[in-house]
């Protein structure tokens, strides 16, 4: 693995956390999925040779748990429900390279051999443990099947993890007052003996890790604290029967005989076979696995936040015991929440995936809601009327608005793009974004990314809008020429940059832009490659999204969600339930005040006038504690602004300071003196904001 900057010249490998072949995929899922799939198109349109992969986790009592209550055996349970991911997925052009599934022929070998990799090189004993039991059943109570209270919150918590609480794997005989799920009574608890493998000699080696870990923050910082407060040795097996078998070959005494792997070891191994599986389908000259996971290449994990333990602690000690390369990146996203509140199956509060399809929505438009509403780490909001103002505001009103009005002026007077070259001011524009798309990538931010392309949309409006070619056509046919020109340019380059967001509307707009090929196998350099052909009258992008829909739809579910609660009375104590994540997901560790939810159009932020400005004079407010006169140059005029900033900074040396401040403020009078504007500081400090760089006095802040 290097560190050096996408593309590099060793190929990437990008996996999502494999999903439990166990139900329906809601739109809570499908963030990771989008979001690995957004990342590694974005790596392939810089250029980075990039395999994706993933593929659906069978094992474990989550899938064991559900298939009981089918009345079906785990195999077929599980089977059935990997055809449907694997046909949900491409639906919303989640496109991996290779799917497989953790039960097949390449894993089970895989894993066995790397289990016996990790037996060999000395990292793995025996010891006696208490696991649950249920006597009634005669019954061993693995992971799932057990419930009680996490001994590190003291939240309600399931056998191997704190789900509803602080998200630590739990070992068997860690959770407290264990209860059955299968009959409510109280567990005992049996000795039995099983394999360990010994993550706290891997401590240091993870400390160290974790340092060189690339991706989001969570992923670093949390282990970071679990490291601090000492690892444990981790259970790799399991009493169940569902599950891959201890390799025979690695225990000696055949102790093992009864047990079968903890899903956990064969689960992210998934990653490698999938790998494997893609290069036995193309050929290692094209793709080879052995790069990324044994040689030189770059792995690049996508996950949710609620599995980072395993993927920033147990996964690299595995890896690294058993002499594999360690991942370069882990991109941990938030939780996706419905309208404020948990998605919970049992109560049938989710947005489903097969249903947005159903109700007539174009994949790509819930692909820029998930890859682009905050921050990946940061827990996101779903709800239809937010989904609404997006999907009009940026998508229709912005991107789609740009291109459509451009593409009809070319087409209507030019049969395509006139005969010009692109302008520098647009050309600057372009290579800009691109800049702006790649450092995104590196910063592995996709929502950055999805902001350098409305970003360059939004420009394009202000261009079309500034330069008014409809007036210059009679009076100034070449200028005119010039400007449709610099638009259609524009437009191509939204179809590059774009395009790992929205794969589908980008290829439209690409055929309508009548260009060669298949806009995806380009990479980024085309957005200013000259736009070729002529082409006709464009088709619209993206359709406005009617207010009626969006009542209709937040009904339709609040009528579902009634009756299932209504109709599933067990529903807290359901144990079938994988993916309710109620209120208490929210990170809520910190002091800082909560997000606000309400997201505000473009629109609306551009009704603020921002705009930098010089501190003139600075002077106390006769009388008042708190307050403080300021003059304020703002390039047009001084402004006189009151500010609460007494107390908290010396006046004198405020002139000749750079602030910013809301220029289009209603006035005000404070202990009777005006004040014409609002100056921005952070916190209860005050923080007087100002520029980094050397933006004149006057500037609009945007
Ligand atoms: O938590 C889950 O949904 C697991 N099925 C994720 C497995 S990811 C991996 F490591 F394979
Ligand atoms: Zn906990």
């Amino acid at each position: 693995m290097s560190h050096d900057e996408f593309p590099t010249e060793t190929p990437a490998v990008v996996t999502c956390g494999l999903p439990y072949a166990n139900g329906d995929l809601h739109v809570g899922h499908l963030r990771t999925y989008v979001g690995g799939d957004v990342y590694s198109r974005a790596l392939k349109r810089l250029g980075q040779q990039t395999a994706f992969v993933c593929g659906s986790d069978m094992h474990g009592t989550p899938v064991a748990v559900n298939a009981e209550k089918q009345g079906v055996s785990p195999e077929e349970f599980a089977l059935e429900w990997h055809e449907t991911y694997k046909e949900t997925f491409p639906r919303f052009d989640v496109e991996f390279d290779n799917y497989g599934h953790t039960h097949d022929e390449t894993n089970t070998e895989l894993t066995k051999q790397i289990v016996s990799e990790l037996e060999a090189n000395g990292h793995i004993y025996k010891k006696e443990i208490m696991v649950a039991y249920d006597p009634a059943e005669d019954q061993h109570l693995p992971d799932r099947y057990v419930e009680g209270t996490c001994p590190y919150c003291g939240e309600k918590a399931r056998g191997d993890e704190c789900d509803e609480g602080c998200q630590r794997h739990l070992e068997p005989g860690e959770i407290e007052d264990p209860v059955s799920s299968i009959t409510g009574n109280p567990a005992e608890y049996h000795e039995r003996t099983h394999k360990f493998f010994e993550v706290s000699a891997f401590t240091d080696y993870l400390s160290e890790f974790l340092d060189r870990l690339e991706g989001t923050s969570n992923a670093q910082n949390q282990p970071r604290e679990w490291i601090e407060s000492g690892l444990q040795d981790w259970c790799i097996t399991r009493d169940m029967d569902w599950g891959i078998d201890y390799p025979a070959e690695a225990d000696e005494n055949a102790s093992t005989a009864e047990l079968v792997l903890y899903v956990w070891v064969d689960a992210p191994i998934e990653y490698i076979s999938s790998t494997k599986q893609y290069t036995d389908r193309v050929g290692s000259e094209t793709y080879d696995w052995e790069e990324p996971w044994k040689e030189d290449g770059e792995i690049v994990h996508v996950i949710g936040r609620d599995i980072i333990q395993h993927h920033s602690i147990f996964w690299p000690a595995m890896l690294c015991g058993a002499g594999y390369n360690e991942p370069r990146a882990i991109m941990a996203s938030g939780f996706v929440t419905l309208g404020g509140k948990g998605f919970s199956t049992s109560r049938d509060r989710a947005v489903w995936a097969d249903e947005y399809l159903e109700e007539g929505f174009h994949p790509d438009l819930l692909r820029y809601y998930l890859a682009t509403n905050g921050g990946f780490q940061q827990d996101v909001d779903f709800s239809w009327d937010k989904f609404r103002d997006r999907v009009n505001t940026e998508l229709v009103g912005t991107l789609g608005n740009f291109v459509y009005r451009s593409l009809l002026f070319a087409a209507r007077n030019y049969e395509g793009a006139p005969d010009a070259t692109v302008s520098e001011e647009v050309d600057d524009r372009i290579a800009e974004a691109t800049e702006a798309f790649e450092a995104a990538i590196n910063d592995y931010s996709i929502r950055k990314a999805g902001n350098a392309a409305i970003r360059l949309a939004q420009f394009g409006n202000e261009y079309i809008q500034r330069n008014e070619p409809w007036k210059l056509t009679d009076d100034d046919p070449d200028r005119a020429a010039q400007v449709i020109y610099d638009c259609v340019q524009l437009a191509k380059a939204l179809a590059v940059i774009f395009q790992p967001i929205a794969p589908e509307t980008c290829q439209r707009l690409w055929e309508q832009l009548s260009e060669e090929g298949r806009v995806s196998e380009t990479t980024i350099e085309a957005a200013r490659k000259a736009p070729q052909g002529t082409f006709g009258e464009p088709d619209e992008l993206f359709e406005k999204i009617e207010a009626e829909r969006v009542d209709e739809l937040n009904e339709k579910l609040e009528s579902r969600v009634a009756e299932a609660t209504e109709n599933d009375q067990d529903a807290d104590e359901s144990m079938t339930d994988d993916t309710d994540t109620d209120e208490s997901m929210t990170d809520d560790s910190s002091d800082l005040e909560p997000l606000v939810d309400d997201r505000i159009s473009f629109g609306d932020f551009q009704d603020l006038d921002l705009r930098v400005g010089e501190v003139v004079s600075a002077e106390s407010v006769e009388d008042a504690d708190k307050l403080a006169k300021l003059e304020v140059d703002i390039g047009h005029e001084v402004r006189q602004l009151v500010a609460g900033i007494k107390q908290l900074h010396d006046l004198e040396a405020l002139p000749g300071m750079r602030v910013i401040i809301v220029a289009n403020m209603e006035k005000a009078e404070l202990f009777g003196v005006e004040s014409n504007g609002m100056l921005l500081a952070a916190g209860e400090q005050a923080d007087i904001l100002t520029t980094h760089g050397d933006a004149e006095v006057g500037t609009r802040v945007q």
